[in-house]
């Protein structure tokens, strides 16, 4: 069953797009949560979660995502401590550097963020950093600190000795790095989020854009340009790239890290935002440089012997070993001839090492299976703008331009 105005009411309050987590996800979330409170009509039960606080959170906890691990895309954190220790410290002698970490989730994110700035040699008190999710539930673990093995995915994990003490219920995190974040419950999709707050010198955005619908994508993107300071970095998942190619930010273009800086030419922007041409002055400026993100979302089911194939081909993407994550795609693809997904990450991967020519086939056959795949057709679009090929790539922006503003 569709509860069409309870997908309404969870777009216009929380930004949720219900084609990101499917109509049956929200029907089963709506239908538990009716259950619990032993109601069986649809219109009563919308009505109590807008009188009822804490059934709104109730129902918000049964449809959120809140996967998270720590250091999740290693190459952003370590970005972040050669930003620290090469710019932000020589340019800010005295001040204490800001950071937002927005949605922290269960805190895996901030948390990673403190530990990576004290090994960058960052004293505590040279640094805050506030965290805010939707999640009273993940909140108040976030603010317990005691993790357990899954929250740790990846190599090398010689941090986990260095910060947390290992008990038979879990690992605790130590204090020193616990006092430095401030965990705050916050809605990232209403239009006030953090109004008159100072702004941030560092904010990570990750993972939320993707469940957005075009409006809170959009409205959200201000937000953030409010939130970060001139010479601040932004943050966003590898596959919410994508979301910031209208926008003011520029993308530092580094490998393996979504990072971005407010345009120098911000004002610029804005006096042409109505002309035509604005949105390609910042995709030339993406153009050259590799973007690697895989999301992950097979349009077939991969037969269960061969999905750890492209699980282990991403984890060695997320660790820079690209070589052996592009063996690892290939031996997928062969067992899985017709998987979008997997010809994505691979065209990511071969476009980040170089090898432009075999990238471009890839994505052409990921467009292939899916024509509607608006990475693949970014990508696509910014290897032709990168060959010179203008037209090809103009055809290609206006064919994804087309799918975003999709009713
Ligand atoms: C997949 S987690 C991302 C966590 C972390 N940023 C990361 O990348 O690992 C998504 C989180 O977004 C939170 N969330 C969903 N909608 C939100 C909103 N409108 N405002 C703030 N947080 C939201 C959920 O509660 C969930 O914890």
């Amino acid at each position: 069953m569709i509860y069409s105005d309870g997908e309404v009411l969870l777009t216009k309050k929380i930004g949720l797009d219900p084609n990101s987590i499917g109509s049956d996800a929200i029907a089963r979330a709506i239908e538990q949560r009716m259950l619990e409170c032993r109601i069986t009509n649809i219109n009563s039960y919308l009505e109590i979660i807008q009188t009822y606080p804490q059934e709104w959170d109730a129902l918000i906890d049964a449809l959120i995502i809140p996967e998270t691990w720590f250091f999740r895309e290693r190459e952003s954190f370590k970005y972040l401590q050669q930003y620290v220790a090469s710019e932000w410290l020589t340019n800010h002698k005295n001040s204490v550097l800001r950071v937002l970490s927005v949605p922290c989730s269960t805190g895996e994110e901030p948390y990673s963020i403190a530990i990576a700035l004290l090994e960058a040699g960052l004293n505590p008190a040279r640094f805050h950093i506030d965290a805010i999710d939707i999640s009273k539930k993940c909140l108040l673990t976030a603010q317990r600190a005691i993790y357990n093995q899954y929250s740790f995915r990846g190599n090398p994990l010689s941090f986990q000795e260095r910060y947390f003490q290992r008990h038979e219920t879990g690992y605790y995190l130590h204090e020193q790095v616990k006092s430095t974040v401030h965990f705050m419950h916050g809605n990232l999709a209403q239009p006030d989020f953090l109004m008159g707050m100072p702004p941030y010198n560092i904010i990570f955005c990750r993972n939320l854009l993707i469940y957005f619908d075009i409006t809170a994508k959009e409205r959200t993107i201000r937000i953030l340009e409010r939130l970060l300071n001139p010479d601040g970095l932004l943050f966003v998942g590898h596959a919410e790239a994508s979301s910031l190619l209208n926008s003011r930010f520029v993308s530092i273009r580094h490998s393996l890290t979504f990072a971005y800086r407010k345009s120098a030419l911000d004002h610029l922007a804005i006096k042409t935002k109505e002309h035509k041409n604005t949105h390609q002055n910042h995709r030339v400026i993406h153009s050259k440089r590799p973007i690697i993100s895989h999301k992950l979302k097979p349009n077939t089911t991969p037969k269960a012997s061969t999905t750890n194939l492209l699980e282990n081909a991403k984890n060695l993407a997320d660790q820079g070993h690209l070589p052996a994550a592009i063996e690892l795609c290939n031996d997928y693809i062969k067992q899985n001839k017709i998987s979008v997904e997997a010809y994505v990450l691979l065209g990511q991967l071969q476009q980040a090492m170089g090898k432009n020519e075999d990238s471009l086939q890839s994505f052409q056959k990921a467009i292939y299976l899916q024509p509607t795949h608006q990475e693949a057709l970014t990508h696509l679009a910014l290897l032709k703008e990168n060959q010179g090929d203008v037209v090809s790539a103009n055809i290609l922006w206006q064919r994804i331009q087309r799918l975003q503003h999709r009713p």
